[in-house]
């Protein structure tokens, strides 16, 4: 008998090992989890307390495997998920061992004996990885009849998460979450054997056992609800979705989210036409598996009972009452050709459009109303600033510039007027990684040490308010070490939308990055504000970021749109608002803006007081709405397709999840009116309205950025401080309306100041100007002295419409006031 010649071994390359899972042999990389080289086979060892994210815990013993080296058993099954590979490993799971079956078997059991059956109440059935692999894997019949483990339930852990202990299986995923990823370990174990049970400071305090195992910390996060998506069975559910839904009755779609300027992947369900719930999509170059808490819980704005959902035109009794499209579209036509002719148009698109939707705001100023005033920036802003992002932004994509890949492998990052974990956190949960798992050195730019400062175990570099560039100037003299550190190579500056209120920073941060090498990112706070720019959404740039002083770039641009592009540059934000409050611009068209997210909240109600025409695009009932002409109503994200542009400048597109709802995209209500006034936009559709903007020639010349000299800081009188400023993640935001249980977990208000002024203020301290006052509960930070921090737009704490100031601006302190 002839025998087959033995095929060659593969030779193992270096840095793998050559093992044998289940009789079939594979090489892996040294340090691979068994659970994953096994799932690289094909094999799902079935497991509890496993995730790819989080660090190795071991703790539910559901993914037991039997395991021989160097010819020998291991006298006992062995968990899979903290068992790395190793070279001449034998592994048998379930499918090839009666030992690691029936081991799995066992544990299941155990796991079953206290966990109730209550799977057709519980939210989590029908998704449950208990339920699927208690099918696949338990015995049919239960061996134990006593009585089960029960406890007061459930428990509110916070407004939004609550916990139901008896379905707990101790995995431990939410406990490592907290404590890992987040930073914010407010959630833990406590008791031990089998009390042992999860819980916080404050259900520790409900149980009286608050000295055992408990952090100590109140229950505080801006990630909660991806606790209770990773919680493999239903003892962490969500209030806001508790008992709303069957699993099986929603139709899931996926969807990206709207609200910063991460660009997170989601996946939206809704049934009958409304949403239910938004889970955390999975995108390892973006948000990998998590959200923020406003990501996942902010979306009944587009739900409230007051949603505008047809036409409203003002008769001449001044009444806004309803309309046919028709006649709306007819009066918006008539009212904006009369006042372009006369004194001119300007449009506010605000920052929360999709590229399309920007695009035809951009083509809609260009083409029907001539002009190039139009501005997408509701917040502070400044020509310094569009100068830098058209000489440095502008055109980044993943490929060539910074992504949230760049941050986790920088050696070294600063962040300049920018609060990752308030304004983008997903960016500040990459920071933290990066910190965690690289050492990287985070540095931030600021005036306390902020929980984005510890959690991103960064350092503080302390300036007063509007010091910032003279801080950054004198970067090799004061920090030779974090200045030798930016040139490394993939150092990273990441500077927020705050820069553009401190005449001289973005100048002071191109001046750091041409000298130390260090790569720059911007990272603006809402969705929209990338794309607008690409798509021209601003006074200075066509689409492509194009200067409209360029004639030959504008040239391009009206070539293709088949009109002339008017040459005279535009009017930013404020010099739209006091044209029209001095009665030079006679119109204008407003997207979705709230006055007091404005530089100046009363230029803003004098402006469209004083406005000729005011034609508002919205959602809901607003200022705006209440002082314009024709109201036209437009479709949220979820009731139409398009794309954000993310802060790297990555597309995200999206498709329509809640379909014939009847509500029109921005773009297709533009490229209608425009029809109204003889124009013609092309964008009827987003696919169109994209396909017309890439048709654009591409267009690489970068104009050169035009430095700022930084403004002295304004001295200080008695009694008298700078203010820092900015906008927590969660509070009055107009997308957060009607979500009580996100605003329970909103961060308490309160005015920081230094220690030592806090001792003098007392409890209240009342933080004025001219234009009016702040009253806010003292707490005493590691300010300088004459500093105080205020959130900007949180419960009595609207700072741009009492203070009418921001960032820098000097304001006065005096003790207590009536809240
Ligand atoms: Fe949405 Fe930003 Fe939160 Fe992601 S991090 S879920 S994009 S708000
Ligand atoms: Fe391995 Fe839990 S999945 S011990």
């Amino acid at each position: 008998m002839t025998m087959a010649p033995e095929e060659p071994k593969v030779e193992v390359p270096e840095g793998y090992v050559r093992l044998t899972i289940d009789g079939e042999e594979v090489i892996a990389p040294k340090g691979e989890l068994l659970i994953r080289t096994a799932e690289r086979l094909g094999t799902v060892i079935p497991r509890f307390c496993d995730h790819p994210l989080l660090d190795p815990a071991g703790a539910c013993r559901q993914c037991l495997v039997e395991v021989e080296m160097g010819g020998r058993p291991m006298p006992k099954p062995q968990a899979s998920c903290t068992m790395t590979v190793a070279d001449g490993m034998v592994v048998k799971t379930q499918l090839t061992s009666p030992v690691a079956d029936k081991a799995q078997q066992g544990v299941m059991e155990l796991l079953l004996i206290n966990h109730p059956l209550d799977c057709p109440v519980c939210d989590k059935g029908g998704e449950c990885p208990l339920q699927n692999q208690a099918m696949a894997h338990g015995r049919a019949e239960s061996r134990f009849h006593d009585k089960k483990r029960t406890f007061p339930k459930p428990l509110p852990i916070s407004t939004q998460v609550l916990l139901d202990r008896e379905r707990c299986v101790l995995c431990q995923r939410c406990t490592r979450f907290s404590a890992q990823i987040a930073g914010d370990p407010f959630i833990d174990l406590l008791e031990r054997g089998a009390h042992q049970q999860i819980g916080t400071a404050e259900t520790a305090d409900v149980l009286d056992m608050a000295s055992r195992t408990s952090s100590g910390k109140p229950f505080q996060s801006y990630f909660s609800g991806n606790t209770i998506q990773i919680c493999p069975v239903g003892a962490l559910t969500s209030a806001q979705y508790r008992f709303r839904s069957r699993p099986f009755d929603l139709v899931s779609s996926p969807s990206v989210c709207e609200h910063c300027s991460s660009g997170c992947a989601e996946r939206t369900d809704f049934r009958r036409g409304k949403v239910m719930r938004k889970l955390a999509g999975n995108d390892p170059e973006v948000n990998e598996e998590w959200i923020c808490d406003k990501g996942r819980f902010a979306f009944r704005y587009a739900q409230t009972a007051d949603r505008i959902r047809r036409p409203l035109v003002r008769d001449s009794s001044g009444t806004l009452r309803e309309a046919s499209w028709t006649e709306a579209l007819r009066a918006a036509a008539d009212g904006l050709t009369k006042a372009r002719d006369t004194r001119g148009v300007g449009v506010l698109t605000g920052g929360r459009l999709t590229l399309e939707d920007a695009y035809a705001y951009s083509k809609f100023a260009r083409i029907a109303l001539r002009t190039n005033d139009i501005d997408f920036r509701a917040r502070a802003h400044s020509a310094e600033e569009l100068s830098f992002l058209a000489s440095q932004v502008v055109g980044t994509t993943p490929e060539n510039g910074v992504t949230f890949a760049a941050i986790e492998n920088a050696p070294t990052v600063l962040c300049v007027a920018f609060e990752p974990e308030d304004e983008a956190p997903i960016v500040f949960l990459r920071l933290r990684k990066a910190a965690r798992k690289r050492r990287a050195k985070v540095v931030h730019l600021g005036q306390w040490t902020t929980s984005s400062v510890r959690k991103t175990f960064g350092e503080l570099l302390a300036c007063p308010p509007g010091g910032e560039p003279a801080a950054l100037a004198a970067l090799a003299e004061h920090a030779p070490d974090l200045d030798a550190a930016l040139a490394q190579e993939g150092a990273v500056i990441l500077v927020g939308e705050r820069a553009a209120e401190v005449p001289g920073l973005f100048s002071a941060v191109h001046a750091l990055s041409s000298r130390t090498g260090a790569r720059v990112a911007w990272i603006p706070r809402r969705a929209g504000e990338r794309g607008a720019l690409e798509a021209g959404a601003a006074p200075t740039l066509l689409p492509g970021g194009r200067p409209v002083t360029d004639e030959a770039a504008r040239a391009e641009v009206s070539t293709a749109w088949g009109v002339q592009v008017p040459s005279e540059p535009g009017r930013d934000t404020t010099g739209i608002l006091a044209a029209l409050a001095e009665g030079v611009l006679g119109g204008v068209v407003v997207g979705g803006v709230d006055p007091n997210d404005l530089p100046d909240p009363e230029l803003a109600r004098r402006a469209l007081d004083r406005a000729e025409f005011v034609v508002s695009l919205e959602l809901r009932p607003s200022e705006v709405t209440e002082r314009a002409d024709v109201v036209l109503p437009i479709a949220p994200d979820v009731e139409k397709a398009g794309s954000y542009l993310n802060w790297e400048g990555r597309r995200r597109a999206f498709d329509i999840t809640i379909e014939n709802s009847g509500a029109l995209p921005d773009g297709r209500v533009l490229d209608t009116l425009a029809v109204e006034m003889d124009a013609d936009l092309f964008t009827q559709t987003p696919a169109a309205a994209y396909g017309d903007l890439s048709r654009l020639p591409a267009y690489t010349a970068r104009p050169a950025f035009t430095a700022v000299t930084p403004a002295s800081l304004e001295p200080l009188g008695k009694g008298e401080a700078w203010l820092s400023t900015w906008r927590q993640l969660i509070d009055n935001g107009s997308l957060q309306v009607d979500e009580p249980h996100l605003a329970g977990t909103a961060r308490k208000p309160v005015a920081r100041v230094a220690p030592s002024t806090a001792e003098q203020l007392g409890e209240t301290v009342t933080v004025s100007t001219g234009r009016g006052s702040v009253t806010l509960p003292v707490e005493a930070a590691d300010l300088p002295e004459g500093v105080v921090w205020l959130p900007s737009n949180s419960d009595g704490s609207r700072v741009r419409t009492a203070l009418g100031a921001g960032h820098g601006a000097v304001v006065s302190l005096e003790p207590g006031g009536a809240r």
